[in-house]
């Protein structure tokens, strides 16, 4: 980052954080719980899920208020770069054993000038279908890459995946964060969702998620990150074995 916008951006903060003290009259003690707290969230690793639940969703207002691509919404801080490239079929990596409902997830890629973009990549990760949802490469006990995968849409844009449902996902309670959440008597829950990151060359990587119709967490999810549009219907497939859902989904990129 230049120099001079660091600047610009810590100045503004510490005055801001200064105001703050003035404002509430804020004392030692509190002073020194809020060192001791911002000490074990980093003991924690708990930062970034701290800065995505409180912060990233205004950083992902100011970046893409003028897009015309579609609807973007945080990236979170479980995204692991270098997720495996499948092969058509594709199938997101899972255990023998992997709970949860099936899903087939489809669409397409294409331009904002609407012409289908073949050979755009999705990147896309998710928790396990067993609640509360969890993370490979994050949680404890879960092989890596696990519900992580990246594929290509075909020569008319069109990709397919087949995973499975993902769970709502909870913070954890006993860490900093989930502490905090409590203390501010907020929800610590996310509504159940799907990652994506979808990119193509002379066009803006879009990040988005997509959230599933009628789920309970959508009007309080813990990262804010629930828009019109991105929720999407769950449709149940009838008469196949084994049964699951599908669900679609028409990603559209603006040039870069
Ligand atoms: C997530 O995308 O799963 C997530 C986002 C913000 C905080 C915690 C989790
Ligand atoms: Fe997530």
């Amino acid at each position: 980052m230049a120099q001079e916008r660091v600047r610009e951006v810590v100045e503004a903060l510490v005055e801001n954080l200064r105001g703050v003290i003035r404002d509430k009259k804020v004392n030692y003690d509190e002073f020194h719980a809020a060192i001791q707290f911002l000490v074990r969230l980093g003991d924690a690793k708990e930062i970034p899920l701290l800065l995505a639940v409180l912060l990233e969703a205004t950083v992902d207002d100011v970046t893409h208020a003028q897009t015309k691509g579609s609807t973007t919404t945080i990236q979170g801080p479980f995204h692991i770069p270098g997720a495996p490239m499948l092969q058509a079929p594709y199938k997101l990596p899972r255990r023998a054993d992997e709970p949860g409902d099936l899903l087939v997830f489809s669409g397409t890629v294409h331009g904002t000038d609407g012409r289908p973009l073949p050979g755009a990549e999705l990147d896309m990760w998710q928790a396990t279908g067993d609640l509360p949802g969890k993370y490979s490469n994050v949680h404890p006990g879960l092989p890596d890459y696990n519900l992580r995968g990246r594929f290509v849409t075909d020569d008319q844009g069109q990709f397919s995946v087949e995973t499975v449902v993902p769970a709502q996902y909870e913070i954890r309670k006993n860490g900093p964060t989930g502490e905090l959440f409590e203390l501010l008597g907020r929800s610590a829950w996310r509504p159940a969702h799907l990652h994506f990151k979808v990119s193509h060359p002379d066009h803006r990587t879009l990040s988005t998620q997509l959230f599933f119709n009628d789920d309970q967490y959508l009007a309080s999810d813990a990262g804010n990150a629930v828009k019109p549009g991105l929720v999407i219907p769950l449709v149940k497939t009838e008469g196949e074995d084994p049964p699951g859902f599908r669900a679609t989904y028409d990603f559209v990129l603006e040039p870069s």
